[in-house]
């Protein structure tokens, strides 16, 4: 941790030290927020994001932990009320891909996805919602569109995220008026959970094809998208799930050529 002291606002990221996570933690720290960024293992990338949130002039901490504890849910809420005072906005950000293959799905690769993608962002929310509760703040889930749409792969991820919307919706009505909690579902976005697709050319550009903005998501789009979330501008909205994938889940197909939109120049 860093700085004096202040009554700026505090958010929680889990997650918060690679890929969307950073980004979103960057995106607050530049609207004025302090950060805490939960991590599981890779404390170089923590640490390294951390600086860069300290380099907007915010305080920041990093705490290690896995997403799908309650214990250390609870943990992450009290290290962040002992260093930083109070918590007005919690971002469950981490997550997994699932299990892969169909055929790849075991109990305890399944059991591991729900801990993890749908029992995470459960916990967390459980810890935080007494503070939450006092300071009238909010809580923003990242879904994906693989919740709202079938899966041919990863389908415990698709089930998870799907339980991640409606958990989303059942919490904006249990902790109303007091807290706001909404849902973010990204489509595809180039972190290292995607790199493989990413990386390979054939892939990217099957990928690409899909979508009518006819780009990937960079983690930077989905950070816009949870930053008005938590904003005032957002103050009458709750229960919402904002998909933020560039159009490629309300497109059926994309002609008969499939061809798909051109690239931008
Ligand atoms: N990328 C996409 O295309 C995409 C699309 C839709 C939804 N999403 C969702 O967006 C969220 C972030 O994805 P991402 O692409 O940014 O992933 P990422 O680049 O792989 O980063 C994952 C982050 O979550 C942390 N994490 C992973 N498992 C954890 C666990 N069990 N306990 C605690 N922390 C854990 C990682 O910490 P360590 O570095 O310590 O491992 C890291 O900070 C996920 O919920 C994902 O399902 C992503």
């Amino acid at each position: 941790m860093n700085g004096e002291p202040s009554s700026a606002r505090v958010a929680v990221v889990s997650g918060g030290s690679r890929g969307i996570g950073r980004a979103i933690a960057l995106e607050l720290a530049r609207r004025g927020s302090d950060l805490v960024l939960q991590y599981r293992t890779d404390a170089v990338s923590a640490h390294r994001t951390a600086a860069e949130v300290a380099a907007l002039g915010r305080r920041v901490m990093t705490v290690a932990g896995e997403a799908g504890s309650a214990a250390d849910a609870e943990r992450l809420v009290r290290e962040t009320l002992a260093g930083l005072g109070r918590i007005d906005l919690v971002v469950a950000n981490a997550g997994s891909d699932g299990s892969g293959p169909v055929d790849a799905h075991t109990e305890a690769s399944f059991a591991r996805t729900l801990r993890t993608d749908l029992y995470g962002p459960f916990a967390l929310l459980a810890a935080a919602t007494p503070e939450l509760r006092r300071r009238h703040g909010s809580a923003i889930l990242i879904a994906s569109t693989a919740g709202l749409l079938a899966a041919t792969e990863s389908l415990d991820h698709a089930a998870a995220k799907a339980g991640v919307l409606s958990l989303a919706r059942s919490l904006a009505v249990t902790l109303a008026p007091e807290v706001r909690v909404n849902a973010v579902a990204p489509g595809w976005v180039v972190t290292d959970l995607t790199a493989a697709d990413h990386r390979d050319p054939a892939r990217r550009e099957a990928v690409r094809r899909r979508i009518p903005l006819a780009r990937w998501g960079r983690p930077e789009d989905v950070a816009l998208a949870v930053a008005f979330l938590a904003s005032d501008g957002a103050r009458f909205v709750t229960g919402a799930t904002l998909i933020v994938d560039g159009g490629e889940s309300i497109t059926w197909r994309q002609g008969r050529s499939g061809r798909g939109p051109a690239a931008p120049a």
